[in-house]
């Protein structure tokens, strides 16, 4: 489709595959199948979720959300919810709100869904981002811990937006600034448009700055943490970041080559590869972290619980 090679684009970024969804599937199907997955796992009927958060920025259309079409799909009736929009950051927002609801003591279940069809919103001529991007979704249940959970469940978050970086990634049509028109679509403004080195140069600072202030402002250091579950944008990003916080390789998940830039799901998918590979277990602490468009940062400290 455009002129790039496997090698370049396997050096750069460390992506070797991508998932990109079929065209009748939209982000809210594979954002209620993650969901159902999640539920499954932990035995949970679809009547005893409290809430949905579904983070995307490719949402099946603007209203209704995709947490009220997600909502409608699992029949989780009882349940209020609605999406938050940050971006790569969106599912560590969603972590933080999530454990938020359920600390105040209004929510026992809090279903968290990072799902983004990212392929709905990619330029296939533009080789500076479309080798960059995959589809996917994944799911969190958060709940309420008990006694016998020893302290288990979120510690801590700390997050910063900075909207002086919007130019360097966005789409810049389709909001109520520029309207979908013959002109905006003739112009590829409905893709995303990313200005590449600016959004890696910021990444890698601030990666490393939000997750380093979370870590001391909690007494730990990079030597503390078992796993760092990092949002997937660029290998060298993820690399950069957890070699200057002192967290070695094999306490870092990193799956980017099989799946790309998923955005919201990124960190979920990580998550569920971390459990697969038997890499998280009772008592760990979990770094996750993120840097995407806006600008938005956010890391979020666990005591993992099962
Ligand atoms: O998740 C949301 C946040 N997003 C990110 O964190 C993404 C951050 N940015 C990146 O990951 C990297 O900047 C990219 C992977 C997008 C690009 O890598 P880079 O090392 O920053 O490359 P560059 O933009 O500096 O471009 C270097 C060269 C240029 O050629 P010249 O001007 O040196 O001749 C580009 O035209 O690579 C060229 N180039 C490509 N060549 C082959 C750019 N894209 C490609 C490509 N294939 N796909």
């Amino acid at each position: 489709m455009v002129d790039t090679t496997s090698q370049w684009i396997v050096e750069r970024t460390g992506i070797c595959e991508r998932r990109i969804a079929d065209p009748e599937t939209a982000t809210s199907d594979m954002a209620a199948e993650a969901a159902r997955a999640a539920l499954e796992q932990r035995g949970i009927a679809s009547s005893e979720i409290d809430a949905i958060l579904v983070c995307t920025v490719t949402p099946d259309m603007f209203f209704p959300s995709t947490a009220c079409l997600v909502q409608n799909r699992l029949g989780a009736r009882g349940a209020w919810g609605f999406d938050l929009v940050a971006a790569c950051s969106g599912f560590v927002y969603g972590l933080t709100t999530g454990a938020h609801l359920v600390s105040s003591g209004a929510h026992r279940r809090v279903l968290v869904i990072g799902a983004d069809t990212m392929s709905r919103i990619i330029d296939y001529t533009d080789r500076s981002t479309c080798i960059l991007f995959g589809d996917g979704a994944g799911a969190m249940l958060l709940e309420a811990s008990g006694e016998s959970d020893n302290g288990a469940g979120f510690i801590d978050f700390l997050g910063e937006i900075d909207g002086s970086g919007g130019d360097f990634l966005k789409m810049p049509a389709g909001g109520s600034r520029l309207p979908a028109s013959v002109e905006t679509v003739q112009q590829r403004l409905h893709y995303v448009h990313q200005e590449g080195q600016q959004v890696f140069k910021y990444a890698v600072k601030k990666m490393f700055e939000v997750c380093r202030d979370l870590l001391q402002r909690n007494g730990f250091t990079g030597d503390d943490v078992t796993m760092m579950i990092p949002h997937q944008a660029n290998r060298r990003i993820i690399t950069a970041a957890a070699e200057r916080l002192n967290i070695g390789p094999d306490r870092v998940l990193v799956n980017i080559d099989r799946y790309g830039n998923t955005t919201a799901a990124t960190i979920p998918l990580a998550t569920q590869d971390a459990i697969a590979q038997g890499r998280l277990k009772k008592g760990d602490l979990v770094l996750f972290a993120a840097v995407g468009a806006g600008y938005t940062v956010g890391a979020s400290l666990w005591r993992w619980a099962y």
